[in-house]
Formats: structure tokens, sequence, C-alpha cells
């Protein structure tokens, strides 16, 4: 059985949210140590040899993220963490922040330490309300404790930590748009450079970081980066957690080693299809990343491996299909949210996406033709790489690798029309 790491909570019989328990497990004894013998320098160095890469979706190597931070700017410096979790098919921040969410705030007390951030926020979707009152009983337990507030650990460090509940948009959860509503406004993605490491929340240098990223920021510290490094590919190593979700007899948040195989995620882990039915498709990074046919699960879920089979890791939301899914239903659902979230700032998302659902509406009621399937090609390609932020593109992949992959199936939804006509 694969040690649990991020989810240890599950190998419990005791419950960790409350603090003496989470004390008890072993816990707040590294940021302990973090603030009253090791200097910010030396943990992010640890972070760097870590190879810990963010586990928000872009895999971006957290330790060189931090040392992009403008220095002597004399403005403060803060750590914003990311709970918006609003990706469709992902749910594994969540069972951190619902089940250990002391696990969370001691990674983010070692994070601020090794940025030297005073006032940190975490960030979290309007949905989890239960999520947000579990985080904030734990905020006021820690600084019951002095754990957090003016002396933190009796080490004359000054951290705060505060909970900023979103209203629901998925925008909120790319970083800029995030910063953004933190400050108030309207969740407008900004354009990058300058990035948040310079120019972030209230004009000040900021670090945005995912749950699950810091999360394990506390276990590298604790057991080292050669351990981190042991488990999975070194250029992305680490524990890591997967959701599946969809057409399986079992599905549930996995913590596995990071490149564990897709195929073994579903079959053994998250128990295979349901009686009777065989795969059709995998969403391997929740639903803005390109789909895999079911010939293409041999492969191992870390970053460069899901890039060079020609999709992404992302959120490691994995959403399974079996042959009852049809395919331009599902595509017109997927193309229905991102129509929904876009902000609408950028002409090419705010207009692609209305065209791209419009279409495939058409398409599943029987009503588009073979030259609507062109179109959709051609605006999903016109929405790639040509906006503010990637909402855009992330409502264009699913589209065009849909169309590649299940050709057929689209070809057959457009013949209806052509069909019904002849008749
Ligand atoms: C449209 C959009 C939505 C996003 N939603 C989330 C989210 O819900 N949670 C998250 O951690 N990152 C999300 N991201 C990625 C963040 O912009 C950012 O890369 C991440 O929080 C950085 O953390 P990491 O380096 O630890 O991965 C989203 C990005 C985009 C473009």
């Amino acid at each position: 059985m694969q040690e649990q790491v991020l989810l240890h909570y599950r190998d419990l019989t005791v419950d960790l949210k409350p603090i003496d328990n989470y004390i008890a497990d072993g816990g707040y004894r590294t940021a302990r140590r973090v603030f009253t013998e090791v200097a910010p320098e030396t943990v992010v160095a640890m972070v760097k040899e870590s190879n810990l890469r963010g586990r928000g979706g872009a895999g971006f190597p957290t330790g060189l993220k931090w040392t992009f931070l403008a220095k002597n700017t004399g403005k403060p410096i803060y750590l914003l963490c990311n709970a918006d979790e609003s990706e469709p098919g992902t749910f594994k921040d969540r069972a951190i922040i619902e089940n250990d969410p002391h696990q969370l705030l001691e990674g983010m007390m070692i994070s601020a330490h090794a940025i030297g951030c005073v006032n940190a926020y975490i960030y979290i979707r309007g949905e989890f309300v239960y999520g947000a009152e579990v985080l904030k009983r734990a905020i006021a337990e820690a600084y019951e404790k002095g754990f957090l507030g003016a002396n933190v650990f009796g080490s004359g460090r000054e951290l705060h930590f505060h909970v900023h509940r979103g209203a629901g948009a998925y925008i909120c959860g790319e970083e800029t748009g995030l910063i953004e509503s933190l400050e108030g406004k309207r969740a407008h993605p900004r354009i990058k450079p300058p990035f948040p490491a310079v120019y972030g929340v209230f004009g000040c240098p900021t670090i945005v970081n995912n749950v699950e990223t810091l999360a394990c920021v506390r276990h590298i510290v604790e057991r080292g980066p050669a351990w981190f490094k042991s488990i999975g590919p070194e250029s992305g190593p680490g524990p890591k957690l997967y959701g599946v979700s969809g057409h399986v007899r079992n599905p549930g948040v996995f913590e596995l080693p990071m490149g564990t195989s897709l195929r073994e995620i579903i079959e053994v882990h998250a128990g295979g299809m349901r009686e009777g039915r065989t795969l059709k498709a995998v969403i391997p990074g929740g639903s803005s990343v390109p789909v895999l046919r079911a010939d293409e699960i041999d492969i191992a879920m870390d970053f460069d491996s899901v890039a060079k089979a020609g999709s992404m890791l992302g959120s490691a939301g994995i959403i399974v299909m079996d042959d009852s899914t049809d395919m331009v239903a599902a595509l017109r659902r997927i193309a229905h949210f991102y129509h929904h979230e876009s902000c609408g700032q950028c002409t090419p998302c705010r207009e692609g996406t209305g065209w791209l659902e419009k279409i495939l509406i058409a398409l599943d009621e029987g009503r588009a033709t073979e030259d609507d399937l062109g179109k959709l090609d051609t605006v999903a390609k016109g929405m790639l790489g040509t906006t503010i932020c990637v909402l855009s593109d992330a409502a264009a992949m699913p589209v065009r690798s849909f169309l590649e992959k299940f050709s057929e199936e689209f070809r057959t939804a457009a013949g209806r029309r052509a069909g019904a006509a002849a008749a």
C-alpha cells in the first residue's frame, strides 16, 4: 500500500482538524523549527532542489517562481493560496482543506517564512462553504497557540492568515483574476508581464500557489528534497493527488506517486469501468485539456509524459467516459461551461466560446452540417494563444481534440441533418 502523505488523515482514526490532534501527530514541528532555526534562503533552496512543480495546472517549478519575487522594493510581499478549485472534474484540494486544514496552514507558514510574507490569503471558491469554515476554525486555533500573530513560535516574526471567499467564478482561479477579485474588483485577468511576483496584489510582489503545492512544501522541508525526488520522475516528482470521476466503479481522490500509469489509476484504484461497459475516452487533467482515446491510456501521469502524449496533466482531474457516452453531447456540455465562464474581456474568448457552444448545440440537435464541423475547428483554432489568459485555450483545446479523435461520431451527428433533408 502506497504511503499516504498528503492524505495521511485517511490512515488515522483520529480527526486531524482539531489542532491538538494535528500537533500530537507531529504537526507544526517543522514550521516551529523553520521559524526558529532555518534561514528563509535555505527553505527556498530546499524547494528548488526538490523539483516541486505547481499542482494548480501549469506545473511551473515552485522554487523557481519564488526566486522571481522582486526584492528590496520596500513593499510587503504577499502569499496567496489558490483554493478556487473550479476546473470541472477537479476535487483534490478540498480533500486537504476539509480533512487536514493544518497541513495546508503549516505548508503556508513555511512558504511565508521562505518568501518573507507577513500577510497571506487563502482565496477559496464561494461554493466551498464547509471548507471555508474549517479553515477559519483552524486559523483561529493557530492564533490561540501563538503559531500565527505578532510573534510566531516565539521567533519575533509576524504572520497573519486571512480567508477570502470568492463568489463562484472559474476565472477567479486564474492567478491574476484571483488577484483582481481579492482587491474587490471584477476578476478580469491582467496582461503579463509584469508577473505577480513583481506586481501582484495591491501592486506588491506576490506568490500565488495551489493548495496541494503548498501542502507539499511541509513534507519537502520535513523529510528533505531527496525523499521528495525519490517519488516519481526526477523532473517533477512527489506524491500526487489524482481525482477520478465519471463512469468508474470507485470514483474519488487517490494519492499515488507522480507518474503512476493512467491505466493503473483507472483500472486498479478507481475500480475499472461500470458493469458491462468498456472505456471510450478519458480527459486526464480537468475538462480544459485534450481528450485521450481508450487506446492511449498507457501513459505515466506526470507533467512531461502527458504532454508528450498530446494532452496535459493539468489539475489531474481524470474524467472517464464509457462506451455509452455521446461525445457530441459531452462536448456540448463542456462548451457550455466555458461560454458561461468567459469573463468577456478578450474578443476571441467572449465571442469564440459562444460560437463553439452555438455550433455544438446545433450539432447535438441535428441542425448542423459537415460545413459546421469545419467552422467549429476554425473558431477553436482562432482562440488559441490570442487572449490575455488561457481560458480561451482551455475552451478550444477540448473541441479540437474531440473533433480529431472522435471525428466519425461528429460526422455522423452532422450527417443527421443531411439525412433528414434527404428523407
Ligand atoms: C481559467 C483558469 C482557471 C484556473 N483555476 C485554477 C484553480 O482553480 N486552482 C489553481 O490552483 N490554479 C488555477 N489556475 C492556475 C493559476 O493561474 C496558477 O497557475 C496557479 O494557481 C499557480 O499555482 P501553482 O504554481 O502552485 O500551480 C487556473 C488558470 C486558468 C487560466
